[in-house]
């Protein structure tokens, strides 16, 4: 009996095993058929534009699919397209962009689609909901992020980071001459904004957690969450990718496994805000926490503030630093001024100096111009509609504004749009703001970025700082004049920011 027992338990073993690849056989089987259904209905549309996406064929003339996307808006004359495959319409059209995003903002919420695409990653935070949620949640975050001493209070966080993490790490790198060591400077910038959110958002330092978990496997799974949840809004059908996870295969696995270390680290920095106490404390999450209980939503919109924070503002430091890298005169005319407004050789001291930087400040929002973190942003159509360029909308579609193909519209911004010309940002020597719906950078209307002020802060004072302290150049493997792009939810440099450093004077 002894020796039955094993043998019978390992035959119900191996049964149990074909039967579960039989299941996972038909399960593909199926699938693959459905989906083969659907993109038969699709791509059989005749369309060029399909056919390219379906084939991927625009990668033999463009290295990323914005730059393609760009291209077909600057030949259309709505300058708005329709993937068909996708269910998709894109448009670089400012009149539609304002009426998608303030007009008619109820009939182009978020959507069930979005929802399900990032669910399993942001839950319930506040990029993924809509209505009662998404309110409630804006109006805590607008409490904190719009309170006036906040930018005094980023300029002290930012100086903090700068002081104690950038420098001592550039130092250490930065060579007397170019023979200098590598460097990532977008994984520079990724480190920081991490831990510039972490202390605006959660009061917190992230070093307090470095004793507890590795920050390094916290970033991997962070940057493989929001690439794979990228990719599923790229397939053609969500059936595929819902099986996969429905099985807990290939890419949905890998998906699993990294939204759970992200959950473990979320959890962390809401245990440790609990013993060391909401009383007295100003950061967005204390005051949460006053009034939501439940972890699981607590760790949504840690999630979602991560998010917001860190990818973005590194985002639009390394595209600043790759045009700095093949624009010098550009890099020149900001020291020079910074030499004039602060002083030379003398340190920022507050934030109220930068307001009369406005090179500098031309200068970033022209980068974003070019190189805008949130490359598209998509919304879903409720009721049937009809843009303002006479562009029919069926319910259900995913409507899409691009702002890289804005940027790059000669309507918009002339003839040199292609050009890194901060100087159109200059009325008179002074920096002014365009239009919101021409620029939807931080995107505009009811759902504009929540953090703008904290960005800015954040990108102006670094990219002062190291523009005054060290000549930066690109390594050979970065000097392509068209960036790649890894497929994110922010703009992502596939082979990092490779640099030089070599420092140009010694800080005091
Ligand atoms: C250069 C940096 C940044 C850029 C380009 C940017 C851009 C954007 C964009 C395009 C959206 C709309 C996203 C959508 O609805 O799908 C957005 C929303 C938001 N951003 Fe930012 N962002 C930046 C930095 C930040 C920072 C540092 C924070 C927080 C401190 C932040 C907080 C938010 C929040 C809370 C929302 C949601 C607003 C809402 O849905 O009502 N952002 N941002």
């Amino acid at each position: 009996m002894a020796s039955l027992l094993p043998q019978s338990s390992l035959i119900i073993h191996h049964a149990f095993s074909y039967l579960m690849i039989f299941i996972y056989l038909m399960i593909t089987i199926i699938s693959s058929l459905l989906a083969l259904l659907i993109l038969k209905q699709k791509i059989y549309c005749s369309c060029q534009i399909c056919h390219s996406y379906v084939t991927m064929s625009w990668s033999r003339e463009f290295v990323n699919l914005c730059d393609w996307y760009t291209h077909l808006l600057r030949k259309s004359p709505t300058r708005t397209l329709h993937v068909h495959a996708l269910g998709n319409i894109i448009t670089a059209d400012p009149k539609n962009v304002e009426y998608i995003l303030k007009t008619r903002f109820d009939n182009y919420p978020k959507g069930k689609p979005f929802s399900a695409i990032l669910g399993d990653l942001l839950g319930k935070g506040i990029f993924n909901v809509d209505g009662h949620e998404w309110m409630f949640q804006k109006k805590m975050a607008s409490h904190e992020l719009g309170r006036v001493s906040l930018r005094s209070y980023c300029f002290q966080v930012v100086s903090y980071e700068i002081e104690q993490r950038i420098f001592p790490l550039l130092s250490s790198v930065a060579g007397e001459s170019e023979s200098g060591v590598l460097l990532d400077l977008q994984d520079v910038f990724r480190q920081f904004s991490f831990d510039s959110i972490c202390q605006f958002s959660f009061g917190m330092d992230p070093m307090f957690l470095e004793s507890c978990h590795s920050m390094n496997s916290f970033a991997a799974s962070f940057d493989l969450a929001t690439r794979l949840s990228a990719e599923r809004a790229m397939k053609i059908s969500p059936l595929i990718w819902k099986m996969k996870r429905l099985l807990n295969v290939g890419s949905e696995k890998r998906l699993h496994n990294a939204i759970k270390v992200i959950n473990l680290m979320a959890q962390e920095i809401i245990t440790q805000k609990r013993k060391l106490g909401l009383v007295g404390q100003q950061d967005l999450l204390s005051n949460l926490m006053d009034c939501v209980q439940d972890d699981k939503y607590l760790r949504d919109i840690v999630v979602s503030f991560i998010l917001a924070g860190r990818d973005s503002v590194a985002s639009a430091l390394s595209s600043f630093f790759f045009l700095l890298a093949n624009h010098p005169d550009v890099e020149e005319a900001i020291a020079r001024e910074a030499d004039r407004v602060i002083g030379e050789g003398q340190h920022l001291t507050s934030f109220d100096q930068i307001k009369d930087l406005h090179y500098l400040q031309a200068a970033v929002y022209e980068n974003m111009r070019l190189y805008p973190p949130v490359q598209f942003d998509s919304k879903f159509c409720l009721e049937d509609d009809v843009l303002p360029d006479g562009t029919r909308v069926r319910r259900g579609t995913r409507v899409t504004y691009h702002p890289y193909a804005m940027g790059r519209m000669e309507e918009i911004w002339g003839d040199d749009c292609l050009e890194f010309k901060p100087k159109r940002w200059l009325r008179d020597g002074k920096f002014y703001q365009e239009n919101p719906f021409k620029y939807p950078v931080f995107q505009a209307g009811p759902r504009v970025c929540l953090g703008k002020e904290v960005a800015l802060v954040e990108i102006i004072t670094v990219a002062l700082w190291l523009i005054r302290h060290y000549s930066i150049k690109l390594a050979a493997s970065n000097c392509s004049s068209v960036p790649k792009f890894s497929p994110g939810l922010t703009a992502t440099f596939r082979d990092g920011l490779q640099v030089l450093v070599t420092q140009k004077i010694r800080p005091s």
